[in-house]
């Protein structure tokens, strides 16, 4: 059952009921999910909110007309309002709470022409460009009330459109800028079957201009096409959008402007990445859409529970694919051996969180020096090479700790984010296809039972001539790592909805490269 909270005052009390929900002494708070959203809600939203449930204990999706991001020209008294759709299909998507206020409760009631409303002016460099000049004080008036939203929700995590592209990277500087709570979570686009980006406002088309509302998307793919064949010239790409829409004469091109998606810096030339996005109007509806321009080498995600072979596995197709192979998991054991260094207790969230921001890693791979070959990869922190110091067991026993403290991962997070900018990597973990490389090009999810895991373990042991207890032992040992691990909060052990699963019991490890070299040529080409 939705529970809906039209008051800061109700809404406050129950997440503060909420979070706290299982009482048990020393349990971890709820996460909480925000989808902030002004009501209409179609797939697209729907999307957002499907994610925030797989991700989060609690979910809020706040319903607001805001309307000091729409200026007086613009359709806000005809906004399209579909209350009870809305809440059919937050019911339907297992919703906890839905926050619906007034203007009044958000904004107070004492100014009827907003004039003294504290704004969160976002950094005007941003605004100059694609919707920016068009929509005078828009971004102004999203950047204050999604502020306001997650000052009052705190969620763990917040989840945006792709299709607002500005938005989403103007709402991440203003995060970035202002400290706001949690992550900001990109979400692709949802398009119907002829390419149109689902928006609120294509309930304004005529059937005829509909039907022309896909050329915008067309339009982009023409531009992605060229792209593809190795245009990089910013004005061939925009001009090859501009081409397209000119031959459909009922639409009317407001800009198509090629940027860096995250800094919205104008592009004479894709480098590495660009966002290219157009605005246009189909009688008085005005449509956005963009694509991304990915100037970079492909990318494979591992993720799989422990023991699946993941690690051996990554290794080899990185060397028959000519990638290069970055264990993430060896980013960890460095904080982790920095913290037993320091003589820090691993468990201790803050001195974890203030440690991570004081170390700067660079990971390497092991190819290009086969004196290092026995490793999977070198790793240097603030300058000091690492790489042996950091396969120490008493760094071993402590690794998963230091991995499960938020800043940790988050500061991690970042950091191995970076090397997908250029790509051509095998990265494997958990969370390397759902959070680090959400994009990836082949994302594979390496499974085994539990009893096969055990075994190799159990072998694996054997060689080392360590203590290995019995067999059952192991497989208890194992299902309750998996159960930690596909639980616990940060970053839980999850398959991407569109990894290829791979079960390795009684498989040989040359088929499973095998295997996986097939699916990226038949993905990405040889
Ligand atoms: O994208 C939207 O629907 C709105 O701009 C948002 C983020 C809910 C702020 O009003």
């Amino acid at each position: 059952m939705v529970r809906i909270l039209k008051t800061v005052k109700g809404l406050s009390c129950y997440l503060q009921q909420r979070r706290c929900a299982p009482s048990v002494a020393g349990a971890e708070p709820l996460s909480v999910g925000l989808v902030p959203t002004m009501g209409n809600l179609h797939r697209g939203h729907q999307s957002l909110i499907d994610r925030a449930r797989r991700e989060n204990e609690l979910v809020v999706v706040s319903i607001f007309i805001n309307p000091i991001q729409f200026s007086a020209a613009e359709d806000l008294a005809t906004y399209p309002q579909t209350p009870g759709e809305d809440l059919a299909l937050c019911q339907q998507a297992g919703v906890d709470a839905i926050f619906l206020p007034t203007t009044a409760e958000l904004y107070g009631s004492i100014d009827p022409d907003r004039q003294q409303i504290t704004r969160v002016m976002p950094p005007p460099a941003m605004l100059t460009v694609l919707c920016g000049p068009h929509r005078p004080g828009h971004f102004e008036g999203v950047a204050t009330v999604v502020t306001k939203l997650l000052s009052l929700v705190n969620p763990q995590r917040t989840y945006l459109g792709a299709k607002d592209a500005q938005q989403l990277a103007i709402l991440r500087q203003v995060a970035a800028d202002l400290k706001l709570p949690g992550e900001l979570v990109a979400c692709p686009t949802v398009r119907d079957w002829d390419g149109l980006a689902l928006s609120s406002r294509n309930r304004y088309l005529s059937p005829e201009q509909r039907n022309q509302a896909a050329h915008l998307y067309q339009s982009l793919k023409a531009a992605q096409t060229l792209f593809k064949a190795g245009e990089r010239h910013g004005h061939t790409l925009t001009a090859a959008v501009e081409r397209h829409l000119g031959q459909v004469p009922t639409l009317t091109l407001e800009y198509v402007d090629l940027v860096h998606p995250h800094s919205l810096k104008v592009l004479d030339s894709v480098e590495s990445i660009g966002l290219l996005g157009v605005a246009a109007y189909l009688g008085k509806t005005r449509l956005i859409d963009n694509v991304v321009l990915r100037n970079r080498k492909p990318i494979v995600a591992i993720d799989g529970p422990a023991g699946a072979g993941k690690s051996t596995v990554a290794r080899q197709v990185a060397q028959r694919l000519n990638l290069i192979y970055l264990d993430s998991g060896a980013m960890y054991r460095a904080i982790a051996w920095k913290a037993l260094d320091l003589g820090l207790d691993p468990a201790d969230e803050v001195a974890m969180a203030e440690l991570v921001q004081s170390c700067d890693l660079r990971l390497a791979a092991t190819t290009d020096d086969p004196a290092w070959a026995a490793y999977p990869s070198r790793l240097w922190l603030n300058g000091q090479e690492v790489t042996e110091l950091i396969r120490h067991p008493a760094v071993t026993e402590r690794v998963s700790t230091v991995a499960a403290q938020p800043m940790v991962r988050q500061t991690l997070l970042n950091q191995q984010r970076q090397y997908g900018i250029t790509g051509g990597v095998v990265m494997e973990g958990r969370d390397i296809g759902t959070q680090v490389f959400p994009e990836a090009e082949l994302k594979i999810f390496l499974t085994a039972s539990v009893e096969e895991r055990a075994r190799r373990r159990w072998s694996d042991l054997q060689v080392q001539q360590q203590p290995k207890g019995s067999l059952e032992e192991l497989e208890q040992a194992i299902a309750t790592r998996d159960y930690q691990d596909s639980t616990r909060r940060v970053a839980p052990l999850r398959k991407a909805e569109d990894a290829l699963e791979l079960n390795t019991d009684g498989v040989e490890i040359e088929a499973v490269v095998d295997q996986i070299v097939t699916w990226f040529q038949a993905k990405v080409g040889s």
